[in-house]
């Protein structure tokens, strides 16, 4: 079973989060990805948020597995050389510094493109082109500007933004479809391409079931919002609490234990032909003889008191037991897993999709795996490398440099 990319060579430019993302699902499937980093200081994350002193961080070290480090200054006249030679001999190029980075190192698309035309140069920037292509951008202004902050939170309350770095990993997650595209096309046309992915884009997109809202608004109130049938609706689409955004209403509960427990709670969804069922178990087989209660559309105007309903059942049980007696009802619902729960799930262990890695400066880690699985194309998780630690052998097998002249690149600083 051979993996999905083999074959296909990486020139990874990126740092923090977003890149890094990308090309770490292209290493998962096969691809040597060698990651430039900055001779000295590499990627900032090695050092951010660390754990461990002198140790590379969880940061760094759970975005960045399966590559190969080298240290490059491609703005010294040697480093320069080297990272033309790259450009020459890899597939695709990743890059995610602050616009025009890459351009001010001597390489602007065009002459990537005259180095090797079967480039495939791929970029993150935060905004697309406009008032704000030049600004710098992290996970949560992407999250404010595309739609996600104005549209979470509780409904009185302040915008919010959420833990999943839909910012970050999310425009990362949209840039592999984009060089993934790109490949493909290349097989036929024998070219490579420009694809560029705005984070703000990528979060508008994850947010798109909020820009329909938007314009159901234009014809009457969002009937599943928690305004309705009493608050107020305004211009734009108001933040809805836990409200489920698809079209069946939903709604977080607590469970036994909620006092003392802060993820002693469930998510029940009242999809319409399982709501017989979810009624008789929390013992109101009254409301399906009840014209208030017995339709979906009777119950949107009483949803609340519905989850109240549904609560004082769910009280009485801790999470997994409410999962277990409504998931044979077919009633969708999901237990709110803290952190420590998934570390520990043994389901996800045996999926690979949590997976433990030996590291020789911080020993075993804990990481998240390749959540898209193939069934030929077999995804091992390996650690992250140290910084630097494949320089000498990436310049010698592919760049075809001997020993003296790695030394004389390490005098000039461009390695
Ligand atoms: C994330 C971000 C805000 C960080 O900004 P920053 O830390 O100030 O870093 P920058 O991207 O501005 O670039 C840093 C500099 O390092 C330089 N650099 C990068 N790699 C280098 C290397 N190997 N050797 C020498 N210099 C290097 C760049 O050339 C740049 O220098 P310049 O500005 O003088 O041209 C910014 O990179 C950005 O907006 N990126 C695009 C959006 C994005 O991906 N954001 C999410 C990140 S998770």
């Amino acid at each position: 079973m051979g993996k999905a990319l083999e074959g296909v060579r990486i020139l990874d430019m990126t740092h923090v989060q977003s890149g890094p993302t990308c090309t770490q699902i292209l290493a998962w499937f096969g691809a040597d990805v060698i990651k430039i980093e900055r001779p000295g200081a590499g990627d900032a994350t090695r050092s951010q948020l660390r754990d461990i002193p002198d140790v590379d961080s969880l940061y760094f070290t759970m975005l960045n597995a399966n590559k190969r480090s080298i240290t490059l200054n491609p703005k010294t006249e040697v480093g320069n050389k080297i990272f033309a030679k790259l450009i020459e001999e890899c597939d695709v190029m990743v890059e995610n510094f602050a616009p025009g980075a890459i351009d001010r190192m001597g390489f602007p698309w065009e002459k990537i493109q005259e180095i090797n035309p079967r480039m495939i140069y791929a970029s993150i920037k935060g905004f697309g082109p406009g008032p704000y292509e030049d600004c710098k951008v992290y996970e949560n202004v992407a999250q404010c500007t595309g739609g996600a902050a104005s549209t979470t939170g509780e409904l009185e309350g302040f915008p919010m933004v959420t833990g999943a770095q839909i910012g970050d990993s999310g425009t990362g997650m949209h840039l592999v479809a984009g060089i993934l595209a790109a490949l493909f096309h290349r097989e036929k046309s024998g070219k490579g391409q420009r694809v560029v992915c705005a984070m703000q884009d990528a979060v508008l997109n994850l947010c798109r079931v909020k820009l329909r809202d938007q314009q159901r608004l234009a014809h009457g109130p969002l009937k599943e919002y928690p305004q309705y049938p009493n608050g107020e609706f305004g211009e734009a689409v108001p933040r809805a609490g836990n409200a489920s955004g698809g079209g069946h209403p939903g709604w977080i509960v607590k469970c036994k234990g909620w006092e003392t427990d802060p993820d002693a709670y469930i998510y029940v969804i009242l999809q319409a032909m399982a709501f017989e069922a979810l009624a008789i178990v929390i013992g109101h087989e009254d409301w399906l003889e009840d014209p208030d209660f017995n339709t979906p559309d009777a119950r949107l105007p009483r949803l609340m008191e519905v989850y109240g309903e549904i609560e004082k059942w769910t009280m009485t049980k801790d999470k997994m037991e409410v999962m277990d007696t409504l998931n044979p009802l077919n009633v969708p619902c999901g237990p709110i897993l803290s952190m420590k729960e998934l570390a520990e799930e043994q389901g996800l262990r045996a999926t690979e999709t949590v997976v433990e890695v030996d590291h020789p400066e911080r020993g075993k880690y804990l990481t998240v795996g390749n959540p898209i699985k193939l069934s030929d194309s077999p995804a091992d998780v390996d650690r992250a490398p140290l910084l630097g630690e494949h320089t000498e052998e990436i310049l010698k097998t592919i760049i075809g440099l001997d020993d003296q002249e790695i030394d004389a690149a390490r005098e000039q600083g461009a390695i």
